[in-house]
């Protein structure tokens, strides 16, 4: 059976409102120190509002990440159940919960959807080591070529000098040899220590500011992004790269190959990929949410791969229309 015959460009809008709802709801929590709450929030807000939309979803990617924020679980059904688009699923309802919760920049609510079977189900591999570039950089460089090397062909791609380039990396420990080696190199950094959904798309957005991204960072987030820059074009390598010694293990007993990149196409394989991210807090690449009185005011990226077609949306939401997400509201 076609399980794609359904899923008409279309569906980005219907998808962006499960987004959306999300970012609304993890609002209340900006800056107030709860990571579950807020993540809750967020995902009972998702979840509520996949229930409206027209696809029979599998959650692919759910509990992978390490860190404490609720997700779905692997396997879980959302949507309707019977649909016609039977779908893949990742979903990262608060993408940079500690942004959250430190009243910072650059926390997203996200979901990539494909048609079912085409999405990398990589566990249980939590982290994976990342490459992302432009276009022009597609299959020019080797991801396993030293810093130098990768920055300087890369410099050459986007026919500038290295001093040039910025290259997104997450503030991390793992990160100082990677670091050090960027700046030797002559090119400057963009470190943030969360979000890292947001610095691919950017590395993959010719004239963003962010010309690539290094480094590791969490397999969700490496195979959401991976469906929108296939849908929007742009290079997107990855490998497993455990940073635990538990998630080392299952991923030796699974057999896992950690040396094996993956290509982008890999990852996701299908052309026909929707990608939604609401900014919760202003970052990189969308302003946040703003509440008045009145409204909710959100800012959504809308990724269809079988247009090609990406848009940035401002939507004004009437406060009453998500009564539940008021009735959360923080005293
Ligand atoms: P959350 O969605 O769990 O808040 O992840 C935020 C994030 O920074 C991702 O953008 C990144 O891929 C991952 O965490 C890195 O994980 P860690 O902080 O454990 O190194």
């Amino acid at each position: 059976m076609d399980t794609t015959r359904h899923a008409q460009p279309e569906l980005v809008f219907s998808l962006r409102r499960v987004t959306e709802r999300a970012a609304c709801a993890a609002f209340n929590w900006i800056g107030r120190g709860d990571a579950d709450d807020g993540g809750r929030a967020a995902l009972d807000a998702m979840r509520a509002a996949l229930a409206e939309v027209d696809i029979d979803a599998v959650v692919v990617i759910g509990e992978a990440t390490a860190g404490e924020a609720p997700q779905p679980h692997r396997g879980e059904h959302l949507g309707k159940p019977g649909a016609v688009f039977k779908a893949d699923i990742a979903v990262d309802p608060v993408e940079g919960t500690s942004y959250l919760v430190r009243g910072l920049t650059n926390a997203l609510a996200v979901l990539a959807v494909a048609p079912r079977g085409t999405m990398l189900n990589p566990a249980p591999a939590f982290y994976m080591e990342k490459f992302v570039a432009s276009p022009a950089a597609r299959g020019k460089i080797e991801p396993t070529w030293p810093t130098s090397k990768k920055l300087s062909t890369l410099a050459d791609i986007l026919n500038k000098d290295v001093s040039e380039l910025t290259v997104f990396v997450l503030e991390k420990p793992r990160h100082r040899e990677l670091v050090n080696g960027i700046l030797a190199a002559g090119a400057r950094v963009a470190l943030y220590p969360a979000g890292d959904v947001a610095g691919a798309l950017m590395a993959a957005i010719p004239g963003s500011g962010i010309d690539a991204l290094m480094g590791t960072g969490g397999t969700p987030e490496g195979v959401m992004s991976a469906c929108a820059i296939r849908a929007i074009g742009g290079e997107f390598l990855a490998r497993l790269d455990p940073q635990l010694q538990t998630e080392t293990k299952a991923v030796k007993d699974a057999g896992l190959d950690t040396s094996r990149w993956y290509d982008r196409d890999e990852i996701i394989t299908s052309d026909d990929v929707f990608f939604c991210a609401t900014g919760i807090t202003t970052g990189l690449m969308l302003e946040g949410v703003e509440r008045s009185k009145t409204h909710y005011k959100v800012q959504t990226m809308m990724i269809a791969g079988a247009s090609g077609e990406r848009q940035i949306m401002t939507s004004y939401i009437p406060v009453e229309r998500l009564a539940s997400v008021a009735a959360r509201d923080v005293a």
